[in-house]
Parts: C-alpha cells; structure tokens; sequence
C-alpha cells in the first residue's frame, strides 16, 4: 500500500489538474506508480483562494465515479491544504476549510516559503486543544525550517506532524531541499509522504526512485510507517503521536553561505514558480 498524503488531482479547483483528462492521466500514472490511496489536498487561502466545501465533494465524487469507471484502484480522500493565517481556527468553526477524511481530526497547513510567523506555536497548541493535529506540508521547503530545523522541531513537540514530498528527496527542487530533506527523514521529523503532484506533466516520473532512497536512508520499517501505517491512523482519525528521533546534522551543511546565496536563490526558485505563495 502507497498512501499519497498531498496531491492536486481534483480540476479546476486550484493551481492543480485543469481538466477531467488531466485528473485521469495523473490517476494512471498514480497507479502505475503503486499508489493505491490519494489525499485530495487543493490550496485554500483564507480570502484569496477559496472553495466552497459543496464543490469539492462534487468534484470528489465525480473522481470517484471516473476512476471506477476507468477501472482504476485508487481510494481518494478528503482533505485540503491550508494556507497558515493567524485565523485559521475561525475557519474550521466556521466549516470553511476540509479536514482530512473530513473528520476534524488532522488538517495539512502549509507555510510561505521564506517565513513562518511568530504565532505558529501558540497557534498550534490552540488546534491542539481543539482536538485538531496540524499536519505540516513539505516543511523540506520552507527556507527557514531548513535553516533552522530546531525550529520545526519545536512544533513537532507542540503536536504537530509533518509531510515531505517525494520529489524533494530525488532533488526536483533543488540540491538545499534535497539536502534538508535527507536530514529531516534520517532525524525522524518526517511522519507522512506526499506527491504534491499538480499537472500530469512529469507527474510521477521520480516517484519510485524517491521511494527508493527513502527506503536506503530510513529502512524499509520506517518507510512502511511513513507511507501505509502512519498515514492510514490518520486517515482513520486515530492518534498518531508527533516524534522525532534525534536531530543528525552538521548544522554549517544547512547555512547559507553568503557568497552562495545567488546560487541558492537559483535553486529556490528552479523548484517552484511563487517565491512566498502557496506550492
Ligand atoms: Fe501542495
């Protein structure tokens, strides 16, 4: 079982698939991959990219539909990815925003690529007795957990859980992210897998040499936990305790050299279009 955490399959709701063709081209390529269960993970931003909870169980109803048709075996299932903003408890109370398998239980947020605000800790200690697990998307990504994994870590403690996408590992967004990457799985920070897949273009094609090398780096238990067992509690609304193992780093490795940082910005942005936006 491969337990895709963090995919935009759904069309026309986000920056994801377009079109109905591009949902069952990324599905084939999905389950030639091995996935057999998919979260349905589109972007929302408080005020600025929403979706009104009626549309995206419609679509996801329809795909569905879809892939029985096309004899396709994979579960999809519910679930978005949060924009962080300050009042993200007001949304949840106020059902504009998904869960995941709408169960109020876990919901993905995700972070601008620069900067995590001031107020995240007490934010998610705030969910947390809500009975809300914050699930954090690909934290590989953000610049600032990256330079300061102790950081992310101290969110872990406070509850909350993280995703890492599997192109980061097979350096799709560069060598840095790549890098952090190895570091965050190998120190156990690292609870969910996840696709992020948004377009059928070049979907899936490192998929399963990221599987690979998840595998050399962590052991085949681990990776069973991080793509089947783990994801599965969530998907059931069990208790998945945060953990992490032990941070295992060099921390100069991560730094940004000054004299690189021309370089690095390069690799920052080869690995997505908006520099500070969703991903
Ligand atoms: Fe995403």
């Amino acid at each position: 079982m491969i337990i895709d955490f963090h995919s935009h399959i759904l069309p026309g709701i986000d920056d994801g698939a377009k079109t109905w063709t591009d949902f069952l081209e990324i599905s084939q390529l999905a389950a030639a991959a091995g996935i057999t269960h998919m979260v349905c993970t589109p972007h929302f931003i408080y005020k600025e990219v929403e979706f009104k909870p009626e549309t995206y169980y419609r679509l996801l109803s329809e795909a569905r539909y879809k892939l029985r048709e096309q004899g396709l075996n994979i579960s999809l299932i519910s679930g978005s990815e949060v924009f962080y903003v300050p009042k993200l408890l007001f949304c949840l109370k106020e059902g504009l925003i998904i869960t995941i398998n709408n169960g109020n239980k876990y919901l993905m947020v995700e972070f601008a690529r620069f900067d995590i605000p001031n107020n995240v800790g007490e934010t998610i200690t705030m969910l947390k007795n809500q009975g809300i697990t914050p699930i954090i998307a690909h934290p590989e990504r953000n610049l600032v957990f990256s330079n300061e994994p102790e950081l992310l870590i101290k969110l872990i403690k406070r509850g909350a859980l993280s995703q890492l996408n599997v192109g980061s590992i097979v350096g799709e967004y560069g060598d840095k992210i790549r890098k952090t990457a190895e570091l965050f799985l190998k120190s156990g920070i690292i609870h969910l897998l996840g696709s992020d897949v948004h377009s059928p273009k070049n979907a899936f094609r490192n998929f399963n040499l990221g599987m690979e090398t998840i595998e050399r780096l962590v052991g085949v238990k681990m990776t069973i936990e991080l793509k089947d067992i783990n994801p599965l509690k969530i998907i059931k609304g069990d208790m998945l305790e945060p953990y992490f193992i032990e941070l295992k780093y060099k921390k100069s490795f991560l730094k940004i050299d000054p004299n690189n940082i021309k370089r690095n910005l390069k690799e920052l942005l080869r690995g997505g279009k908006d520099l500070n936006g969703p991903s």
